[in-house]
């Protein structure tokens, strides 16, 4: 059997994510979610981490959890269910909780790469890259670096006369070493190791620094001290390296992300017209050729069809659908409702736990109320229905195929309006058909060009 580099790539991977932190920076509120569940795009910074480490594979997959612990354990068993919680109580350091993790995986022989649970921004093709150079220069331990002009409260990556790593000075226990705070390479805290070497390093990590914390960055110095391979990785994008701590961090990790998923839906052929108003959080699937209009927020999972028009200022929450050539114009708010196709909405509306039909015409001002104060209930709106303005559907409700609502009717819960038939007035009443083109429906604030 053939040894060495051939091998090298099928190595085991194990993952260690470090979450027990509190963040006490992004909200001081008791019930402020751990920081890991704070969301960011429509899923929770440790989902951003999840969805870039997934690629790689690794298994297993140790997240160290402290503060908001049952928290952040419930949230891995029902979306990361692959990953396993440790506790690591008291916090001592990074080095604790990467200690921590190793011996909850005492058997596991490979490598292990370690990241922040608070890094939204983290690409897949980083950790690639660090893997990569790990295995091909047979290191025992990789980090991610960074440059920067002042890397701030963040430690410095030392190297010797030649290049090499030497360790790692935390800012804080720089003091006022003004020759270490100039270094302008920065540790992200992102790194691979071989577990033997690094099993070794942590053993009695000192504590006598300015944290009074186990550091894993002493781990990274001791295996360089014994004359051990540690190499340095520059990424080209450190700043997306950087954990979320302050609400200023985690906006700058929502515009980043949010203009990298727009990015994405741009290049598959959706129509953005103006990236710097729209937000798509993650999970939407847009078809190619669908529509999005300045000032819309789409959430997340929204599915939209190819030849839907979403906006101007529209907002479609979680998970609603808009079928094929379908319109949701400007302050119409959509809520676990779909839209078939060609049906419209055009200005001011509620829809909510609603179902509209084919070709369906939603008037100016219609409000679908759908909480009766204790339970949401849902309306179900037939095809080609014209639903009048300022119509409100007391849910549950339904309006048949062809049936149309007068202008300010109220159709009280449980009096669906039966197909083909007109209702108008508090509460909505049928009303005999009319011979004209002109049912009460008809009058939207709309000019005729526009349609309906
Ligand atoms: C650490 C690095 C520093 C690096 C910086 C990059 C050390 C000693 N320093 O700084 O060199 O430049 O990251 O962001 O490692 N955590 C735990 N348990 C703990 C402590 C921390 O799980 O006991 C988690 C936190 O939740 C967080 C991550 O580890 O996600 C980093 O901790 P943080 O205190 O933010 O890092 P620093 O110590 O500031
Ligand atoms: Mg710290």
């Amino acid at each position: 059997v053939k040894r060495g580099k051939s091998r090298k790539a099928a190595r085991p991977l194990a993952l260690l994510v470090l979450a027990a932190g509190k963040g006490t920076r992004l909200s001081t509120a008791p019930s402020a979610p751990p920081k890991v569940l704070v969301e960011c795009l429509g899923v929770p910074l440790l989902d951003h981490v999840r969805r870039a480490v997934a690629p790689l594979g690794a298994d297993p997959i140790v997240v160290v959890v402290g503060h908001g612990a049952d928290a952040v354990g419930a949230w891995l068993s029902e979306r990361w269910p692959r990953a396993r919680a440790v506790r690591q109580e008291p916090q001592l350091g990074t080095g604790h909780a990467v200690r921590i993790a190793m011996e909850s995986i005492p058997d596991f022989d490979g490598d292990v790469l370690v990241v922040y649970g608070d890094v939204p921004q983290l690409e897949t093709a980083d950790l690639e890259r660090l893997l990569a150079a790990h295995r091909a220069k047979d290191a025992s331990a990789s980090l991610l670096t960074g440059v920067v002009d002042d890397p701030g409260r963040l430690g410095r990556v030392l190297r010797d006369a030649k290049g090499a790593f030497q360790r790692i000075v935390e800012a804080k226990d720089a003091g006022r070493k003004a020759k270490v705070l100039a270094v302008r390479e920065f540790n992200t805290g992102i790194y691979a190791f071989r577990a033997r070497p690094l099993r070794t390093a942590l053993v009695a990590l000192p504590r006598a620094n300015a944290q009074g914390e186990e550091y894993a960055t002493d781990a990274l110095g001791r295996i360089a001290a014994r004359g051990e391979r540690v190499e340095a990785v520059l990424s080209a994008d450190p700043a997306s390296l950087l954990g979320v701590n302050t609400l200023e961090d985690l906006a700058a990790a929502y515009s980043v992300l949010r203009r990298r998923t727009l990015t994405a839906h741009l290049a598959r052929g959706v129509a953005v017209v103006d990236p710097d108003t729209t937000v798509i959080e993650v999970d939407a699937s847009i078809e190619a050729g669908a529509r999005i209009l300045p000032f819309s927020h789409v959430g997340r999972g929204c599915r939209i069809a190819a030849g839907a028009i979403v906006g101007p200022f529209a907002r479609l929450r979680g998970g609603s659908v808009i079928g094929p050539g379908a319109e949701v114009g400007n302050f119409v708010e959509v809520k676990a409702t779909t839209l078939e196709a060609g049906a419209k909405a055009k200005h001011l509306a509620y829809l909510g736990d609603a179902v509209v039909g084919e070709g369906a015409n939603i008037g100016c001002g219609t409000i679908t109320a759908n909480f009766d104060g204790q339970r949401k209930h849902r309306t179900v709106i037939g095809a080609r229905a014209r639903i009048g303005s300022g119509t409100v559907l007391v849910a549950p409700v339904r309006v048949g195929e062809g049936g149309v609502t007068g202008a300010n009717a109220v159709v009280l819960a449980g009096r669906d309006v039966p197909p083909g038939v007109t209702v108008v007035g508090v509460p909505a009443r049928p009303v005999a058909p009319r011979k004209g083109p002109r049912t009460p429906a008809a009058a939207t604030p709309e000019p005729p060009e526009d349609g309906p």
